[in-house]
């Protein structure tokens, strides 16, 4: 018994210093466990409270996009200037170095593709996203659409088996053909992703009523950019969306189609965690671009 013998008396207690009691950075999160809150922390920037992700998952229901031919040549330079990566498993482990070292939001649905009728989705193995150490599992969810139950089941097992493991769950309302971009709806989707489990929910942003969207959903959203536009638009799109309430953006096209990929997500990066606005964030993206 070599340490009972000799040991130094305890006696530093600190009687007269409170313990710190610390709420978590991010919104609704505080009752989550620690490798939950571990893996958020780690995507998400504790000084800003917000995060750039960057989304190149498309393949996996589109194919080749533009942008997306060759991850090796237009994605891996980008991925130095995003707070995560959202791809799935399978460019993962073909194209990304495991040195890049960023948080993965692992594509954890999978199933039709555009060819098709969407959403109609399976889930990953949770090994498998250990394995990968996912520090988010990103779920489809068609609220009000054809495969609205069968994706709201995927989301409730995804976060149960999340929330065994400590890793988070990222809901993505999809939009169906049918269904409107409003406030009214995205404000139903992004609740019903996190009514069910989802640790951050990903929708879309709107022009009218999107404070609402993020006021009413108990926990932090992250905007998609969507279909290309031009680059000082989709800054405008993610400026307002910080500004009413969203804790970051998880764009892809909107970055990697733009002409010059690295300035664009720089210049997304002055919005998110800089405060800077469009115009200036425009203007620093012509000037690394032109540089
Ligand atoms: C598709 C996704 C994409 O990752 C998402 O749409 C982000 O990409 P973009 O900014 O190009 O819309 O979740 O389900």
């Amino acid at each position: 018994m070599a340490d009972a013998n000799g040991n130094k008396e305890a006696k530093d207690y600190g009687l007269d210093v409170p313990v710190k009691k610390e709420a978590f950075f991010l919104k609704g999160l505080d009752h989550v466990d620690w490798g939950i809150k571990d893996r958020m922390g780690r995507i998400f920037n504790k000084k800003s409270g917000n995060t750039v992700m960057l989304a190149f998952d498309h393949g996996y229901i589109m194919g080749p996009t533009s942008g997306l031919e060759r991850i090796d040549l237009g994605i891996v330079p980008l991925i130095d200037y995003a707070d995560c990566i959202m791809c799935t498993r399978g460019v993962l482990r073909s194209c990304v170095p495991p040195q890049v070292n960023k948080p993965v939001s692992l594509r954890f649905s999978a199933g039709t593709t555009v060819l098709n009728d969407l959403n109609d989705e399976c889930i990953l193995d949770i090994e498998e996203a250990i394995r990968l150490n996912a520090s988010a599992l990103a779920i489809m969810v068609s609220v009000g659409g054809k495969y609205e139950a069968k994706t709201i089941d995927n989301l409730v097992r995804t976060a149960d088996m999340g929330a065994k493991y400590g890793i988070p769950t990222l809901g993505v309302t999809a939009v169906g053909k049918e269904l409107t971009r409003d406030s009214r709806y995205l404000s139903m989707a992004s609740r019903v992703c996190a009514e069910n489990g989802a640790t951050f929910v990903k929708t879309y942003y709107c022009e009218e009523g999107f404070e609402k969207v993020t006021a009413a959903c108990p926990v932090p959203i992250v905007i998609a950019g969507g279909k290309k536009v031009p680059e000082l638009d989709a800054l405008t799109i993610a400026y307002r969306a910080i500004q009413q309430g969203a804790a970051g953006v998880d764009m892809g096209r909107n970055v990697f189609q733009a002409d010059a990929p690295v300035a664009m997500l720089k210049a997304v990066r002055g919005v998110v965690h800089d405060e800077l606005k469009p115009e200036e964030a425009f203007e620093l993206y012509n000037e690394l671009k032109s540089a």
